[in-house]
């Protein structure tokens, strides 16, 4: 896809099919989120990638927006050392932040759908994961192919109105 058309055709899917992502179109989505920036470059991210369909429906439990983990072909836990303090915490979200729209965008690139999940139970996911005790998971990204529609460029997304948000020069 060109790349204004993936920026444009990227959605929460919630909904996967039963198809499987090819494992070179998963190895390319894993790279594009290893790409991304980080704060001074620290990268403080590792990728716990997950198929196993009794893992993938143990982890649909972790908080109360993750079902759709459940039904995905694929879905990266993203997981970090926990940070040593509010500075570190804060750049870690926003790392979390960049390296989710690298994976979702070239997920999106290959018609493969994306679904944020937001993970509440620390204790569940490090179980489930096995996950050292000293790491946060705080989010999951499930991938697979749109079980409702394919992707395509959306025309009128569902928000805010450009004028009430860009700013020139001054609020
Ligand atoms: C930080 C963050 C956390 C999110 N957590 C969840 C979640 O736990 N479950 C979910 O279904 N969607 C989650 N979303 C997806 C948002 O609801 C979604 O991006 C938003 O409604 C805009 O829709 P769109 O992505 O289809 O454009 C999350 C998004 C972000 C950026």
């Amino acid at each position: 896809m060109e790349t204004w058309d993936t920026i444009r055709a990227r959605r929460n899917v919630r909904r996967f099919s039963d198809d499987p992502i090819a494992r070179e179109d998963l190895d390319r989505i894993l790279e594009a989120g290893w790409r991304a920036p980080s704060s001074m470059n620290w990268q403080p991210w590792h990728f716990v990638v997950v198929t196993d369909r009794s893992l993938l429906e143990a982890l649909s439990a972790t908080g109360p927006g993750t079902g759709h983990v459940a039904s995905s072909a694929a879905t990266v836990a993203l997981v970090a050392y926990h940070p040593e303090d509010d500075v570190h915490a804060r750049w870690l979200q926003y790392d979390f932040g960049q390296l989710t729209a690298y994976m979702m965008l070239a997920a999106a690139d290959l018609g493969i759908g994306s679904g944020h999940a937001g993970v509440r139970d620390q204790h569940e996911v490090r179980r489930v994961l096995s996950l050292p005790d000293d790491t946060v998971c705080p989010y999951m990204v499930a991938f697979g192919y749109p079980a409702d529609r394919p992707l395509r460029p959306v025309g009128t997304p569902d928000r805010r109105p450009f004028e009430e948000v860009v700013h020139w020069d001054r609020w």
